[in-house]
C-alpha cells in the first residue's frame, strides 16, 4: 500500500513534470522510515517495586534506603518495551495502584508512538489532576513511551530531542556531616573524587538547630526531635564562610534549605550569602511562600534554584516567566515525566533560567537517565545534582549513568540504554531494607517538630 502511496504521489508529481527521480527516491525513503514498520499497540502495563539501599548512609542519614517505582510497557512487537520512572518514595503504594488500576486498562491497545497525545489523555482522564501520585503515574507511562520510541528508531533519546548540545552534564553533590571539620573532610573527599560543585547539605547534619535526635540536648514538649530555624540559617551562613574560605573561588558552592525557614529568615539569609558568590541558594522558600521570591529577587543577586516539591504549572510558570528564579530544579517524575519537563525547560531557555533538576536517590536510575537524556539536548542546562549509586542498584540497572571528573555520561544504546532486572528486583520488595518507624509507615516520612512541640516542614 506504501509502494502504491509513493508511486501515485510520483506519477501525480511526474505528470505535473515537477519531480525528478532524486527527489522521489528521496520521498520513498522518507515514507519507508515514518509508515515502515506497524504502529506498535500497548500490551500490558506492568509495576517493577523494589526497594534501593542509601549509597552515602554515613553522610546522609535520610533517606536510608528508597522504595522505587518503575513501569514497564509491553508492546504488541516482538521485544519492543521500554522502562519509565514513577519513583513516589513515600506513598509507592498509591502511585502503582494508580498505574494498575487506572492509566493500564485506558491504556492498552493504544498506539505506542504517539507519546505526547497519550500524555495529554492520561493527564485528562482522572479531571483532577496534578498531585504526586497521578503525576508520577503518568510520569512512568510517559518515559516508557520514550524509551520504546528510542528503541524503535534504534537511536538514545537524546537524538530524539535534537541531539547533543554539550558532551556530557556537569553535576554537584552533597556535603554534610556533625561540625564544619567533618563536612570540610567530605568536601575534599570528594573534590578528589574530582566533584567541583559541592551543596552543602545541614539538613541532613545532627547539630544544625537541633536537628533529629540528640541534636542541640534542648529537648522539646512531646518529642525528641528538634528543629530551629533561627540558629538553622546562621549555622548554614557560617559554615559557607569556612566552606568558601578553605575551598577557594574555583569549587562552585550551593546549600539546600529544603524551605525550613520562615520567609524572613530566607532573604535575610540570601542577602547574608551574596558576598559569597554562591552557585544557587536551593529550596530557600516553601512553596506555600512563593510571593517571597520577588523580596529576595529585588534585594539581592544571590542565585536562586527551586522547585523539587512542585507539582503543577502553576507553581512553576510564574517564577520561570517572571524571571524570579535562575534554576529550574522540579523533581522530573513529580512533573508527569520528560514530555512535561522539555516544555518547561523550552520555557526556560526563552526567560534565561537553566535547568538543575532534582537527582535524589529517590529517583530511579531511569528518572535519572531520562533527565541526563534532557540536560545534553536541552541549551540551557545548568547542573545536574547526583548522589551515588549502590552496588546493588547498578545491579538492578544495568546501564545506569556514568560520572567521569564529576560530568555525568547518557550511554548511547537505543532509548534509555537500559535494562531491569526484574528477577533480582523481586527479591527486594517494598520495606525489605526497611526497619522501625520507616517501615511502620510503609515507607512514608515522620515528623520534626520545633522546641515547642509544634510540627514544621521537612
Ligand atoms: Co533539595
Amino acid at each position: 500500500m506504501q509502494r502504491r502511496h509513493v508511486l501515485k504521489m510520483g506519477a501525480l508529481a511526474g505528470g505535473l513534470g515537477a519531480i525528478t527521480e532524486r527527489e522521489r527516491q528521496a520521498q520513498a525513503q522518507v515514507a519507508r522510515a515514518t509508515r515502515g514498520t506497524p504502529s506498535p499497540k500497548i500490551k500490558d502495563v506492568q509495576v517493577i517495586a523494589m526497594q534501593i539501599p542509601a549509597s552515602r548512609p554515613a553522610a546522609i542519614a535520610r533517606p536510608g534506603s528508597v522504595r522505587l517505582s518503575v513501569v514497564k510497557i509491553i508492546t504488541d512487537q516482538d521485544g519492543l518495551y521500554g522502562y519509565g520512572c514513577s519513583t513516589f518514595t513515600q506513598r509507592g503504594e498509591l502511585v502503582n495502584a494508580a498505574i494498575e488500576k487506572y492509566l493500564k486498562p485506558f491504556l492498552i491497545g493504544k498506539p505506542t508512538d504517539r507519546i505526547d497525545d497519550l500524555w495529554q489523555a492520561c493527564y485528562n482522564s482522572s479531571y483532577w489532576r496534578n498531585g504526586p501520585v497521578l503525576n508520577n503515574a503518568i510520569s512512568g507511562v510517559d518515559e516508557a513511551l520514550w524509551d520504546i520510541k528510542g528503541r524503535q528508531a534504534g537511536m538514545p533519546v537524546y537524538q530524539l530531542l535534537g541531539g547533543k548540545c554539550r558532551e556530557a552534564a556537569d553535576t554537584y553533590v552533597h556535603i554534610t556531616g556533625p561540625d564544619i571539620p567533618a563536612v570540610l573532610e567530605d568536601a575534599h573527599r570528594m573534590m578528589e573524587q574530582g566533584y567541583h560543585n559541592l551543596l552543602l547539605n545541614p539538613t541532613y547534619a545532627q547539630g544544625v538547630g537541633g536537628l533529629h535526635e540528640g541534636g542541640s540536648g534542648t529537648g522539646t514538649l512531646g518529642t525528641s526531635s528538634v528543629f530551629q530555624s533561627a540558629i538553622f540559617a546562621r549555622t548554614a551562613l557560617k559554615w559557607l564562610e569556612q566552606l568558601r574560605t578553605q575551598l577557594g573561588d574555583e569549587i562552585g558552592l550551593m546549600c539546600d534549605i529544603h524551605e525550613r525557614l520562615t520567609p524572613n529568615e530566607a532573604v535575610q539569609l540570601a542577602k547574608d550569602a551574596e558576598k559569597l558568590k554562591l552557585f544557587f541558594l536551593e529550596d530557600l522558600l516553601s512553596p506555600e511562600d512563593l510571593a517571597y521570591f520577588r523580596q529576595i529577587r529585588q534585594q539581592c543577586a544571590t542565585p536562586i534554584a527551586m522547585g523539587e516539591l512542585f507539582n503543577s504549572p502553576h507553581e512553576w510558570t510564574p517564577l520561570i516567566s517572571e524571571r524570579l528564579i535562575d534554576y529550574m530544579r522540579m523533581h522530573v517524575s513529580q512533573m508527569g515525566g520528560l514530555t512535561a519537563a522539555r516544555k518547561v525547560a523550552a520555557l526556560g531557555e526563552i526567560t534565561g533560567v537553566k535547568t538543575a533538576w532534582h537527582g535524589p536517590p529517590d529517583t530511579s536510575p531511569v528518572g535519572h537517565m531520562a533527565q541526563v537524556h534532557m540536560d545534553l539536548a536541552c541549551y540551557n542546562f545548568g547542573i545536574q545534582e547526583f548522589t551515588f549509586y549502590a552496588d546493588l542498584t547498578k545491579e538492578l540497572f544495568k546501564g545506569c549513568p556514568e560520572v567521569k571528573n564529576g560530568y555525568m555520561y547518557a550511554n548511547d544504546a537505543p532509548g534509555w540504554g537500559m535494562e531491569v532486572d526484574e528477577k533480582l528486583a523481586a527479591k527486594y520488595p517494598y520495606g525489605s531494607l526497611e526497619e522501625g518507624e520507616r517501615k511502620q509507615l510503609n515507607g512514608g516520612w515522620g515528623e520534626l517538630r520545633r522546641r515547642d512541640g509544634s510540627v514544621i516542614k521537612q
